[in-house]
Order: structure tokens, then C-alpha cells, then sequence
């Protein structure tokens, strides 16, 4: 099949890469000519596990292609995935960009088309985005509007594109329905399922699974501050209750607070659509609430392993990302940690294997060049995000290299008995 994918972002180039590993002609469009550039020149805009070796063969075989112009990759597609973003725009999802995609997508549309909605959009949108062809063709032509939320996760996202827990795909016709079935048919035969729904369910059921996450992030942490209040211990607990298969292991680990490009926009987003209706929003707030408290609870967590005047103080930050195997720097809560860290006077010096080129647009903190460089001297350590290469410490070498021997892990990743055993103030969260 032939398709264009708009916006070469963490979902548009994931997505338009697995297509065309599937076999299909497929254009990426992004109005960002750097990035255009570097996708020609063979150089990945984005960290992600095993894109660049995809995107390489896809390109070599000539089945993907890269353009800032969408005029000839429009008429020539069957199918347009709409993949921009939505940033949080005061708590609502900034719709501008796909509007703007529906606008210029309409603007040269010369025979039936299917556009194919994959940014995470309030209910309602997928109608609008149809108006707004409507409003933009330049001569009378047919087409679909479907929705098809995204559900990878950065880190992993090749591997959740190709096997995926489902396929959600909102339609209101059988033509289109039967062109989505085509070109999920090779996932969908590896026993995948597709759920085919109406148009607004599907754009809702993007909306509430990460809301969901972020429930269950947020009620964990909060229940760390009773493990820390009666003495238990919150890894334990969790794996207590996610044994229980009603619940599940996922997501439910205590630590520095949900961030990303995802769950505190679309949790925002979602109170905001169910304001707009009137509707109690009790729920989502204290969900919002609680992952903001538990970033400031990290910071509360360094003073008190370092005093509270932290003038003076160093302190090592390992992990910038909001998680690991990603660059993304987006609401990551080592931007809060950092920035209140810094306000209480602190020095930061930081390490992250492939989010400092980020985050050095984000923040002005010394970048080390390994996790012990930044260790040197520092009064204390904040493990923020959990990359594997943190998990095998070798603790006598960062012991020898810090001032004082204090470390905050905020994921958990070490044992408390052996890291206090080794001689270290530890402390963690909920345990
Ligand atoms: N990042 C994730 O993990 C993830 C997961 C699931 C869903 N989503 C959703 O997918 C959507 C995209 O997210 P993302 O993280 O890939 O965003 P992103 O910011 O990484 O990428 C968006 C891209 O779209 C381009 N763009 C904007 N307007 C354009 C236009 N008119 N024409 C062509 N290109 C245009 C931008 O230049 C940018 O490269 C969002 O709605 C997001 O909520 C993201």
C-alpha cells in the first residue's frame, strides 16, 4: 500500500519505519527541514532502541522515503497517518498542528483518501479534522477520517508498533475499515487483536489507558509514604499485590513521579475534556496532584540526607531522561528535582547515556562524561531515572570518589541493607 506518515516524531518515524517494514511504499513528512535533512543524510532526530538499523534498511530498499514536502507523498498515498503533536496547551491538548496537517493534506488531495488519525486527540476531534477537509478540498473528492491512537512506549516502541496488546482503530465506514485491516493484516495474523469501534470511543480509549497508568503510578507513591510511615516496604508490596492477577506487576513501582510526553499532558487534557462537560474530575486531579507532590518529595528526600541550605553542596543527578532507553527530555522529573535543587543553592553535575543533548537546551548543569565523573566530589547522589548501567554499582569506586557517602536512589534500584552494609547514608522511596 501506498502511505504518508505526517510528522517524523517518536510516533511518525516509528510508525512510518514498521510500515514500511511490512512491505508498504511509505512517505514521512515533517515540516522541520533539519530534521528532514538528518533523516536523509542517515542520522536518527531521536533516540530509539534499533530504529537507525530500520530506518537504514527500509531507506536502502527504497520502500521509505523522507520529505518536507507533502504535496506528491498526499496524491500518490491511499493512506495519510496524521502522527504531530498535541502538546498540553494550558491543560488542553493544542490541536493546531493536526489541524494545520488536515489543512494541507486537503489542499492536495485529487482522488479517495483515507486520513488516519494516530496523535492522541480529544473526542470530537476526528469530526472537526473532517470539517476542516471539508472545508480545505480543492475539488469534490471522497475520503475517510479514522482514528488509530498509538500506544508505544518510547524504549520500546519498535517492538510495541510490530506486537502490540492491541490495535484500536475508530471507523465509521467499510471502506476504510477494509484498508485498516490491510495494513494491520501482517500484525493482526501474528495474533495481535484488532477492536475496531466507533470514532469517539476509540479517541477516548487513548485518553483513559493513560490515565489509568498514571493511576496506578500515583496511588503507589502515595502509598510509599505510609510503607516509609509504618516501616514496610513498598517493593515488596507492590510485588504482593501485582502477584494478584486481577492487577497485574506493571506500573505500580514507586518512585520520582510519572513524566514524559505523555501521561501528565493526557491526564491534563483529559480533566480539562471532562470539565468542559461538567463532569467531577476528583479522580484525575489527586492523580495529577500526587505525581507533582512526589517530585518535590524527591528534593525533600536530598535535604535531608544534606541539610536544607544546599549552597555550597554538589549534588550528581544519574538519568535526565523521564525514563530509560529514551532521549526524551519532556516533563521528565529531573528537570523539577534539578531546577529546585538549584534554587536551594545546590551545584548539580549530571549524566545520562543519551539524554544530555537535550537536556542541555533545558538546564544549565555540568554534563559528565560517565556516571563516575559525576560523582567527583559531589556530597550526594540522585539516581533519577533507571537505567540498566546504574543497576551494578561498584560502590567502592563511587564511595572513593564522592565527598560524603549519600545517596538518594528515587527508582529503587539497590538494596538498602547492602548499600547502608557498604557504608552509605542511603535512602529511597518507601522502603
Ligand atoms: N511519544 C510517545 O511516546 C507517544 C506515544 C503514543 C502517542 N503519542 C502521541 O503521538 C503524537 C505525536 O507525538 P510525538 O512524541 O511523536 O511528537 P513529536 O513532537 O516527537 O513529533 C511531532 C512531529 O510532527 C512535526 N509536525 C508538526 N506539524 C506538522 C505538519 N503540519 N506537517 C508535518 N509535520 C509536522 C513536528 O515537526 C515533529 O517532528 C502526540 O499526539 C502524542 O501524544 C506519543
Amino acid at each position: 500500500m501506498k502511505i504518508a506518515v505526517i510528522g517524523c516524531g517518536y510516533v511518525g518515524l516509528v510508525t512510518g519505519t514498521c510500515l514500511a517494514n511490512l512491505g508498504n511504499d511509505v512517505v514521512c513528512v515533517d515540516i522541520d527541514r533539519v530534521k528532514v535533512e538528518k533523516l536523509n543524510n542517515g542520522v536518527m532526530p531521536i533516540y530509539e532502541p534499533g530504529l537507525r538499523d530500520l530506518v537504514e534498511l527500509n531507506f536502502s530498499q527504497g520502500r521509505l522515503k523522507f520529505t518536507d514536502d507533502l504535496h506528491e507523498p498526499v496524491r500518490q498515498s491511499d493512506v495519510i497517518f496524521i502522527a504531530v503533536g498535541t502538546p498540553s496547551d494550558n491543560g488542553r491538548a493544542d490541536l493546531s498542528y493536526v489541524f494545520s496537517a488536515a489543512r494541507d493534506i486537503a489542499s492536495c488531495m485529487d482522488s479517495y483518501k483515507v486520513i488516519v488519525v494516530k496523535s492522541t486527540v480529544p473526542p470530537g476531534t476526528c469530526s472537526r479534522v473532517k470539517d476542516e477537509v471539508l472545508k480545505n478540498l480543492r475539488s469534490k473528492v471522497a475520503f475517510d477520517v479514522v482514528s488509530n491512537p498509538e500506544f508505544l512506549r518510547e524504549g520500546e516502541a519498535i517492538y510495541d508498533f510490530m506486537v502490540p496488546d492491541r490495535i484500536v482503530v475508530g471507523v465509521d465506514g467499510d471502506a476504510a475499515r477494509k484498508i485498516m485491516l490491510n495494513i494491520y493484516k501482517p500484525i493482526e495474523r501474528t495474533g495481535r487483536p484488532i477492536l475496531f469501534t466507533d470514532i469517539v470511543s476509540s479517541e477516548l480509549i487513548k485518553y483513559a489507558s493513560n490515565a489509568m497508568l498514571a493511576c496506578r503510578i500515583s496511588f503507589v507513591n502515595e502509598l510509599s509514604h505510609l510503607c516509609e510511615a509504618v516501616g514496610a516496604d513498598i517493593k515488596l508490596v507492590s510485588k504482593g499485590v501485582g502477584l494478584d492477577s486481577r492487577i497485574g506487576s506493571r506500573f505500580i513501582q514507586a518512585g520520582a513521579g510519572y513524566g514524559g510526553s505523555c501521561f501528565p499532558k493526557d491526564v491534563r487534557a483529559l480533566i480539562s475534556i471532562m470539565k468542559d462537560r461538567g463532569l467531577g474530575t476528583r479522580l484525575l486531579e489527586a492523580v495529577e496532584g500526587i505525581n507533582e507532590s512526589q517530585k518535590l518529595f524527591v528534593v525533600s528526600k536530598v535535604r535531608k540526607l544534606i541539610g536544607s541550605d544546599l549552597s555550597g553542596k554538589t549534588v550528581a543527578v544519574w538519568g535526565l531522561a523521564f525514563k530509560p532507553k529514551t532521549d526524551d527530555m519532556r516533563e521528565a522529573p529531573s528537570l523539577v528535582l534539578i531546577s529546585e535543587l538549584q534554587k536551594l543553592g545546590a551545584c548539580v553535575v549530571a549524566f545520562d547515556p543519551v539524554a544530555m543533548g537535550n537536556a542541555a537546551r533545558l538546564l544549565n548543569v555540568g554534563f559528565a562524561s560517565n556516571p563516575y565523573d559525576a560523582v567527583k566530589g559531589a556530597d550526594c547522589l540522585v539516581i533519577i531515572t533507571e537505567w540498566d548501567e546504574f543497576r551494578e554499582l561498584d560502590k567502592a569506586r563511587v564511595k572513593s570518589l564522592m565527598r560524603l557517602p549519600n545517596i538518594l536512589d528515587a527508582r529503587n534500584i539497590y538494596e538498602p541493607g547492602e548499600m547502608k552494609a557498604f557504608g552509605f547514608k542511603y535512602e529511597s522511596i518507601g522502603r
